[in-house]
């Protein structure tokens, strides 16, 4: 299987990567580009250039609420496709991913207290139908591990690793610059600096996989633009027309 062109990165043509480097470079290109087009966002400036403490904290508080919407199904579909590698992996691989998917476990329930701190109602959270944004980043990983496909697995949890620590650490820069008033900051202050040692973590089992299974590197390409289709800025845009129109209850019912 070939890597699904990328129009920025490979202009016509199948990806064909000749090594794990390559992947690698091609992975942190995507990134870049990703963060660019985050930056250039409407719902980016909001945060980074907010002139509104209230504006700032209902962007935030919609956003904590659909990471906790979305991570357990994401940490479950997870779990299940690394349980789905070949038992040809060296076994120190299988249990470095595991060990990152420990470490991300409850984080839906750190992004559940700063959505708690910002104002949101808990029962509110625990009992709303999942948003349309946090159902499509649910389906996505539950189709990778669905197609069997545990090497997609890799690329798309290298979009999230890779990504985080830079927007969380803008985003604290960009918050520290307005009055300091913000409270729930648990899970970007977390994650500005654990999701280093995270996005590393993942860089070096994608190097050392790809290296034991070459034929597999496409599908790790796939898994990152998969994820890529709705995160970060689908699910964003959603978050950011609440908080514009400060509706929180997207519930129907
Ligand atoms: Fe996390
Ligand atoms: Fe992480």
């Amino acid at each position: 299987m070939s890597a699904i062109p990328v129009s920025a990165a490979a202009p016509a043509g199948e990806i064909e990567f000749a090594s794990p480097t390559g992947l690698i470079e091609h992975l942190d290109t995507r990134v870049a580009q990703i963060l660019s087009e985050v930056e250039a966002s409407a719902p980016w400036a909001a945060v980074a250039r907010g002139k509104s403490d209230e504006r700032i904290r209902r962007v935030l508080r919609e956003l904590y609420l659909e990471i906790f919407l979305y991570q357990a199904d994401s940490i479950e579909a997870a779990v299940a496709s690394i349980a789905q590698m070949p038992r040809t992996l060296p076994v120190s691989y299988f249990d470095e991913m595991l060990h990152h998917q420990v470490e991300e476990f409850d984080h839906g329930e750190m992004a559940l207290r700063d959505y708690i701190a910002l104002g949101g109602d808990e029962a509110y959270a625990r009992n709303c139908p999942q948003s349309p944004g946090s159902f499509a980043v649910a389906a996505i990983w539950r189709n990778i591990t669905h197609k069997r496909d545990p090497f997609a697995y890799l690329g798309a949890v290298y979009l999230f690793d890779a990504l985080t620590p830079i927007l969380t650490a803008k985003a604290k820069a960009a918050l520290a610059r307005n009055d300091g008033s913000v409270a729930g900051m648990e899970f970007i202050t977390h994650h500005a600096t654990a999701d280093i040692e995270h996005a590393k973590l993942i860089r070096n089992l994608i190097t050392d996989v790809a290296a034991f299974f070459p034929d597999r590197m496409s599908s790790i390409a796939n898994g990152f633009e998969y994820f890529a289709f709705v995160y970060p800025l689908a699910v964003w845009s959603q978050v950011f027309k609440r908080a514009a129109i400060g509706d929180t209850q997207f519930c129907m019912a």
